[in-house]
């Protein structure tokens, strides 16, 4: 569906984007994800057709699209800034593209009260002005808009980084089952790693304008590739290695002590099992999260190793536990 082939993206010297290969499957509900300045917008408004890449092509359908504009690319966008006409009212604001299109007023009429019955507005929110809505209205408003032309794929740049926790969990249940509904091609921009992960079939993962990892969120979860991947998602405890050597010395581990060493919290477990390594240590913190408790435990070389239990607290501080690893997800990179 969408191929992204050796792109390259600058902004006057300096390379936002490099080397960067990517394959999108058609119906996909693909996350870039990364941190602030990893160069996610940047790709986004690469595909979209707002930048030109200095190398490299985008094909859409195995179409080159590189030189197209962006209405040509038959794209859907939504921003993290809703960027709606605020003096315009919102029926308005979701017929501008159709429009521009000169769509006949009856097709635009029976067009704009679809999507917005599908994002939850009413006919009479239609007719109010975009700025007497909240947030997260109007963001319903942006999401109509785009969608009403019929785009092949919708790209979605942090869309709900704006609004109240409560209202980004609601939303994007929301946004997931338009996705559904609509079949539609989606890429979905985020720096909110539980966002990335709950919506996507696969994700992208970004780091200072290279591309660390693609895969399904599970497969990142359980097997990130790279020590940026690592550290980013989910909770890991990083070793020292000289320490981590020492600590488990009676096994036939071969690791750098001049790397740190990890273990993902997830992979730390509290019942034996065949061929794990075992860890001893006493329990230096009790974090209650409600539905489940971290625990810190600490080894006599002064190594720090978190854990989870999902059951009610079963240790106390300063308990003797013994925590249980398998040694392939004790990782350097
Ligand atoms: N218009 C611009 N001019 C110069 N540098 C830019 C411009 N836009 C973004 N950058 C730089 O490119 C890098 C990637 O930015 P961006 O794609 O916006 O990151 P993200 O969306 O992941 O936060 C950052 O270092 C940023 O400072
Ligand atoms: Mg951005």
């Amino acid at each position: 569906m969408i191929d992204l082939k050796d792109i390259q993206i600058k902004y006057g010297n300096f390379v936002a984007m490099d080397n960067l290969n990517l394959h999108i499957n058609e119906g996909e509900f693909f996350s870039f994800l990364g941190p602030s300045g990893s160069g996610k917008t940047t790709v986004l408004n690469a595909l979209v057709g707002f930048l030109n890449p200095s190398k490299g092509s985008i094909y859409i359908d195995n179409k080159d699209v590189t030189k197209l504009s962006i209405e040509q690319r038959k794209i859907g966008i939504v921003f993290q800034s809703y960027a709606l006409f605020p003096t315009m009212n919102v029926y308005e604001n979701i017929a501008y593209g159709l429009r521009v299109r000169k769509t006949p007023k009856n097709e635009i009429d029976i067009m704009v009260k679809d999507i917005a019955r599908k994002v939850d507005l009413s006919d009479e929110q239609l007719m109010k002005k975009v700025s007497e809505l909240s947030g997260g209205q109007q963001q319903r408003v942006a999401i109509a808009r785009a969608l009403v032309i019929r785009p092949k794929i919708l790209c979605l740049d942090e869309p709900l980084s704006n609004l109240d926790a409560k209202l980004r969990v609601k939303l994007r249940l929301e946004l997931k089952k338009l996705q559904k509904e609509f079949k539609i091609t989606t890429i979905y921009v985020t720096h909110d790693q539980e966002e990335a992960l709950t919506l996507s079939d696969r994700l992208a993962i970004f780091d200072n304008g290279n591309l660390q990892q693609v895969g399904t969120p599970k497969e990142i979860y359980q097997n990130p590739q790279t020590e940026f991947v690592q550290n980013f998602i989910g909770e890991t405890n990083k070793l020292d290695g000289t320490l981590c050597k020492e600590m488990l010395k009676e096994y036939q581990l071969t690791l750098n002590e001049t790397k740190p060493v990890y273990i993902s919290i997830n992979n730390v477990k509290t019942e034996k099992f065949e061929g794990c390594i075992s860890i001893k240590g006493k329990v230096i913190n009790i974090e209650y999260f409600g539905f489940y408790v971290k625990y810190t435990i600490e080894t006599k070389e002064g190594l720090n190793i978190k854990f989870i239990q999902f059951n009610d607290t079963s240790y106390a501080l300063e308990d003797e536990v013994c925590v249980y690893v398998d040694q392939a997800k004790i990782v350097q990179y």
